[in-house]
């Protein structure tokens, strides 16, 4: 597989062992007897926050030209607010008129657990004007046994991205809060516990750290945001979500400069590149933005990822990677949790300690002990967990 999703490879060698999965890059082929047509491309954002339409668009053009007079149902998983039946429908009127069902099926499924959301969804979301169409999709899904709710075309597509919206949301709020606890010296760990067992709230998405990332939640704020705004809404929590989030970056990298006393010159180790554990992508991942804040100030990085490493370095093809956090923390004057990937649950601290020239570590994903790491020598700053005593120390000054 060109990307890392656990189980993946083995069913699609599966898949394809047994006949029932192809591969070909003619859409002639693929489309050949073909009764329902998913199309899945990509619809990243634009530089203005509108999501790039042109994939959708080229992939509904071959399969109106490869279809000719057959039928067959267009079943868009791809992403875009009120713009894929939109789109598609008007390729159908420049390729005269040809009349083909399309029912909106927006995806769930997050990254690392892609196959059991998809075994397992919570729902089925089907959206079109044509009943009939939306029906004949939901048989192919009736299997799974699980609740499917019938909309329209654009409410399906809405639903999709006010659940990425709403879960951002969740994220930034227990940031927000976060920042409060660490003021009045409350635990944003204790604070979310509390919140979640309330069923009208979950327990969910209430982790509060470096923030968002991926290829979906920031994305799809953004775009919602811009479509808000384009149909002369004025979405002012969207827009504090995102701005939320990338806030909880410029957070971190404030709280290391105010405690090593500057950070030019200094040495630093990042633990953790994915945007989340068990992925390999790093897109509008959270170690990107540090990378960044931290090189502009001059500061030395090393990282540690067990998959995502190559991934980073496409985006800078120079940094400096070690497969051992030990070696990557050795002579670093702070260490930062970025990912929350169970190695660095677990790192060693007596040893972290003897190698770290400066002994501080900036969790920002809440994964350790704050009061262990402490005991252990550190300076330990989590989100919404109040500092210790004994702050600020300078870079190189152990403590
Ligand atoms: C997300 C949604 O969860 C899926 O339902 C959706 O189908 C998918 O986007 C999509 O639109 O394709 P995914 O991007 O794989 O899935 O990742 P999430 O598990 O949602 O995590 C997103 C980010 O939020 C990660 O960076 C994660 O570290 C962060 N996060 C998550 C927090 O900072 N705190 C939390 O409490 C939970």
């Amino acid at each position: 597989m060109p990307f890392f999703e656990p189980g993946l490879d083995e069913l699609v060698r599966k898949g394809y062992q047994a006949g029932t999965l192809t591969f070909t890059t003619a859409y002639a082929d693929a489309l050949d007897g073909a009764e329902f047509v998913f199309i899945a491309v990509g619809t990243p954002t634009t530089p203005s926050g509108h999501p790039d339409l042109s994939n959708v668009r080229s992939a509904g053009r071959e399969i109106v030209r490869c279809l000719g007079n057959r039928r067959a149902i267009l079943v868009s998983k791809s992403t875009a607010p009120v713009g894929i039946s939109q789109t598609l429908e008007h390729l159908h009127q420049l390729d005269g008129g040809l009349d083909l069902p399309i029912v909106a099926n927006p995806e769930f499924l997050r990254e690392g657990s892609a196959i059991h959301d998809f075994m397992e969804p919570d729902r089925v979301v089907l959206g079109s004007d044509d009943h009939e169409a939306r029906a004949a999709v939901g048989e192919l899904y009736e299997e799974l046994d699980k609740p499917i709710i019938y909309t329209d075309m654009k409410s399906a597509e809405m639903v999709k991205y006010a659940c990425n919206a709403f879960l951002a949301t969740k994220i930034s709020f227990i940031n927000e809060i976060a920042e409060i606890c660490e003021r009045v010296g409350a635990d944003v760990r204790d604070v979310a516990r509390g919140m979640g067992l309330d069923h009208r709230i979950g327990a969910h998405f209430l982790n509060a750290g470096v923030g968002f990332g991926g290829s979906c939640l920031p994305k799809d704020v953004r775009a919602l945001s811009h479509l808000a705004a384009v149909y002369g809404s004025h979405p002012q929590l969207l827009n504090a979500v995102l701005e939320i989030n990338s806030e909880q970056r410029r957070r971190l990298v404030g709280r290391l400069r105010n405690v090593l006393g500057g950070l030019r010159g200094t040495k630093i180790a990042i633990l953790g590149l994915a945007f989340k554990p068990d992925t390999d992508d790093v897109r509008d991942a959270p170690s990107l933005d540090l990378i960044n804040l931290l090189e502009y100030e001059e500061v030395r990085i090393t990282a540690c990822d067990p998959i995502a490493a190559e991934s980073a370095r496409r985006v800078f093809p120079d940094l400096e990677c070690e497969e051992d956090p030990l070696l990557a923390a050795t002579g670093c004057d702070a260490l930062i949790i970025a990912t929350e990937w169970q190695q660095f649950r677990n790192l060693d601290l007596d040893a972290l300690r003897r190698v770290m020239r400066t002994p501080v570590i900036a969790d920002g994903r809440n994964v350790l002990d704050a009061e262990t790491v402490r005991r252990k020598g550190f300076v330990y700053l989590g989100f919404g967990v109040a500092d210790g005593p004994g702050l600020p120390v300078v870079a190189g000054v152990t403590v």
